[in-house]
């Protein structure tokens, strides 16, 4: 399924650029077409000559060649490929990434591509754990950015830890799951996620026990079958998957007026636990401890977003999903908010304590549509979430 690709293979300048070489072997094995680019400090580990040897292609090393230039622009360079690999990644090659630097070839066509990107990175551990690099890391991947490792193992350098450049095996699996056709390929569907937290005063809020597990799961599946995924989160507990644009908010009203921003799209689905009431009174200096005094909170409602989106008369998405966590007569309480809140599916689930499922790994819901209730068995949230999207994409791909 590789074969007839074509693929824009940056090689950043670390001490893994060797194993480029592999890569270009084993990609050429399945028919793909690599057009290379080095850095000036990738020409310090790997030689052009090889590079070009294996690729059996031009290299591309200087944003200032006019031959190049009047041959293939950069602008075209950056284009002609179906998916730009960045291997290594380097932690300067990220940092260019994800602050908009092009001061030569590599970062300049990662700025003027519109194809998807790969990044595979490798670096000393401690680089790789550095705050500057982690931020980089997350920007990146809230850009929509695709990552493959980087892996634990033992460095070059002699120390232990992540940082290692993920095997060129592993590389081609992520390769081919960024180029799959899946049946969401084209379809932008945006997912809500987490919990809301409503300040009480600058440094205390009211909050729920959402983890984000089943919305984080949720927008991986999706991405997986090739949809496009906004991922609106709360503060959650689980890190958002990567390869899907993240929209992080605090509050129900942030959370409002993200998903606005991100209309329009073919389907939404909510699976994050808005606060119902925000503190009317929010105090914008930390409330003082009075002797024999209680503070008084007084409550505002917050916007149903669900609602909102459900209700919308135009630009409406074809597939609006809710959520219901119930802790007592799950099907005839979703059923009926399914008609209240204008959603097309509620997914129900019984969130009482002793089921365990608030902030664990499974789940047991209950599909709730125009047709009635399906009722699935307990499972994984990942496995939830798998069907889900696959119930989603049937629908999409039938209207
Ligand atoms: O009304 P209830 O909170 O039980 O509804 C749950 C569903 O509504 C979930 O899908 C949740 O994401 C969504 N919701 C919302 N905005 C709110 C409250 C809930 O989008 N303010």
């Amino acid at each position: 399924m590789l074969n007839g690709k074509t693929i824009l293979l940056i090689i950043g300048g670390g001490i893994a650029a060797f194993k480029s070489l592999d890569l270009i072997r084993r990609l050429r094995e399945e028919g793909v077409r690599v057009i290379p680019v080095l850095t000036k400090a990738a020409e310090e580990f790997v030689t052009p000559l090889s590079v070009s040897a294996l690729a059996a292609e031009k290299v591309y090393r200087d944003l200032f060649d006019l031959t190049d230039e009047a041959e293939m622009g950069h602008i075209e360079l950056s284009r002609a490929a179906d998916l730009v690999v960045v291997s290594p990644a380097t932690a300067d090659l990220l940092g260019k990434m994800a602050n908009g630097l092009a001061n030569d070839l590599a970062s300049t066509l990662l700025m003027a591509t519109d194809t998807p990107v790969l990044a595979a990175p490798a670096m000393n551990v401690r680089m790789w754990e550095h705050p500057a690099c982690q931020r980089n890391v997350a920007q990146l991947a809230a850009d929509g950015i695709h990552f493959v490792g980087p892996e634990k193992g033992m460095m070059a350098c002699g120390e232990f830890g992540p940082g290692r450049l993920s095997e060129t095996p592993d590389i081609i699996g992520a390769i081919r799951a960024v180029l799959t056709d899946g049946p969401l390929k084209g379809k932008h569907i945006l997912v809500t996620s987490g919990p809301t937290h409503e300040p009480i005063d600058p440094v205390r809020y009211i909050a729920n026990r959402s983890s984000g597990a089943q919305g984080t799961a949720i927008a991986k599946a999706l991405r997986d079958l090739g949809a496009t995924v906004s991922f609106v989160t709360g503060p959650a507990d689980v890190p958002p998957p990567r390869g899907v644009k993240v929209i992080p908010v605090e509050t129900a009203k942030e959370m409002k007026d993200a998903v606005e921003a991100a209309l329009p799209c073919d389907a939404a689905v909510f699976a994050a636990a808005v606060a119902d009431w925000r503190v009317a009174s929010e105090s914008g200096s930390k409330i003082k401890k009075v002797k024999g005094e209680l503070p008084v909170l007084t409550f505002a409602e917050n916007p149903d977003i669900l609602a909102g989106v459900s209700q919308m008369e135009q630009g409406r998405p074809t597939l609006v999903v809710g959520f219901a966590a119930e802790t007592d007569d799950v099907i005839s309480h979703a059923t009926a908010k399914r008609k209240r809140k204008g959603c097309d599916w509620i997914v129900a689930n019984d969130v009482s304590p002793s089921t365990g499922i608030m902030g664990g790994s499974e789940n047991a819901v209950v599909l709730i549509t125009e047709r009635g209730a399906d009722e699935w068995p307990r499972m994984g949230k990942e496995e939830v979430a798998r069907q889900l999207a696959h119930r989603i994409a049937d629908h999409l791909t039938q209207v």
